[in-house]
């Protein structure tokens, strides 16, 4: 044996003994990935040592070679379980860490529901239907001419103070938001030729103090129809069958005396209230009706303005509260819970209603 090959077995078993000690005290993963490296790594002391042979004299080599290989392998071996058994300890403490309680009830989606003006536009558009009303929609920014002149509301003219309105734009052509859904009757009426039977439902806006029964925005339902020989008894007809379809065929409609500039004459009307059946209770506070709207026959004027001939037809109108029939159908005693966006109120209205 030479000295080299002497000192190349006393390498071998240092190398070992120190080997096989640390692994004894790898505690992680990481250790591991150390401890390999430093010794069967392609700069570790194992392959230093296999390296190294090439330094001994010829007939030595397989000598030494071999017993540097059975160190590879003796090594190898015997990291092998060691590193499995922390490798599964990286695994089952990131199991334990993430671990997630599947019998806990999970989280419910919040499932959105109709809001409920939503809900009693889409049932008079179906009413209406019924009778043979076309829906239409407008802009909610109008201009002056649709939401007045063409209205029998000339400019200057004081009826055009009751509006309250909120407008966009003074200079020049003056632009409003829309304070009702009438305009839309004239835009309806300089598209089509009579006969003419349209609804339009949609939001108004007016510039308005708020209180529990007024908001500065609110959802009306204007209705519009025009032909030969069309008379009051038509409209009365058509809103009473709506009173009837909407609150239950009890229901009557009354009729009185109102002012406005697009219809002569011009009425509101109420339903008899379906809480007390008439007698009064505390929704109709105590006069057994209950306020819808205005109505009339649409003015000579109006129906000159779109072209039409007063002599040759005639027509009837009504604008009714969308938001003041939410409220009677469903008990709400506030108009603003409608558009304050309170979710509490919208979720409790969704689990009533459905
Ligand atoms: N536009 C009216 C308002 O908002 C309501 C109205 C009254 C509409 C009479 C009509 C009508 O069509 O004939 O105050």
């Amino acid at each position: 044996m030479s000295t080299a090959q002497h000192g190349l077995a006393a390498d071998i078993e240092t190398v070992r003994t120190e080997a096989l000690d640390r692994l004894e005290t790898l505690a992680t993963a990481a250790n591991a990935t150390e401890w390999e490296s430093n010794y069967l790594g392609p700069r570790g002391r194992v392959t230093l040592l296999l390296r190294g042979l090439g330094q001994l004299p010829k007939e030595e080599r397989p000598i030494a070679g071999r017993a540097a290989q059975q160190l590879r392998n003796e090594l190898t071996d015997a990291f092998g379980p060691v590193n499995e058994r922390l490798a599964l300890e990286v695994i089952a403490a990131r199991l334990v860490a993430d671990a997630v309680d599947i019998s806990l009830p999970g989280r419910k989606p919040t499932i959105g529901a109709a809001h409920p003006i939503s809900i009693v536009t889409a049932e008079l558009v179906d009413i209406f239907a019924l009778l043979g009303f076309q829906a239409v929609f407008g802009p909610e920014v109008e201009t002056g001419r649709y939401n007045f002149d063409l209205l029998n509301i000339p400019a200057e003219h004081p009826a055009r103070d009751v509006w309250d309105t909120i407008h966009v734009e003074t200079q020049g052509e003056e632009i409003v938001l829309r304070t009702h859904t009438s305009p839309m009757q004239a835009r309806t009426m300089e598209r089509l030729q009579p006969p003419v039977r349209v609804i339009v439902p949609g939001r108004a806006f007016r510039f308005e103090a708020q209180d529990a029964s007024h908001e500065w925005q609110f959802t009306q339902l204007e209705g519009l129809a025009v032909d030969r020989n069309i008379t009051m008894a038509d409209l009365k007809g058509t809103l009473q069958e709506v009173a009837r379809q909407l609150f239950g065929p009890e229901r009557r409609i009354r009729f009185r005396c109102d002012f406005f500039p697009f219809v002569e004459p011009g009425v509101d009307f109420a339903v008899d209230c379906a809480i007390c059946d008439g007698k009064g209770c505390r929704v109709c506070k105590h006069t057994g009706w209950l306020e819808m709207g205005g109505a009339g026959m649409v003015h000579p004027n109006v129906l000159r303005g779109v072209g039409y001939d007063p002599d040759e037809v005639s027509g009837f109108a009504f604008g009714l509260g969308i938001d003041r029939i939410a409220m009677m159908k469903y008990g709400v005693d506030d108009v603003r819970a409608f558009a304050n966006n309170d979710i509490r109120f919208l979720r409790d209205f969704a689990e009533a209603v459905g």
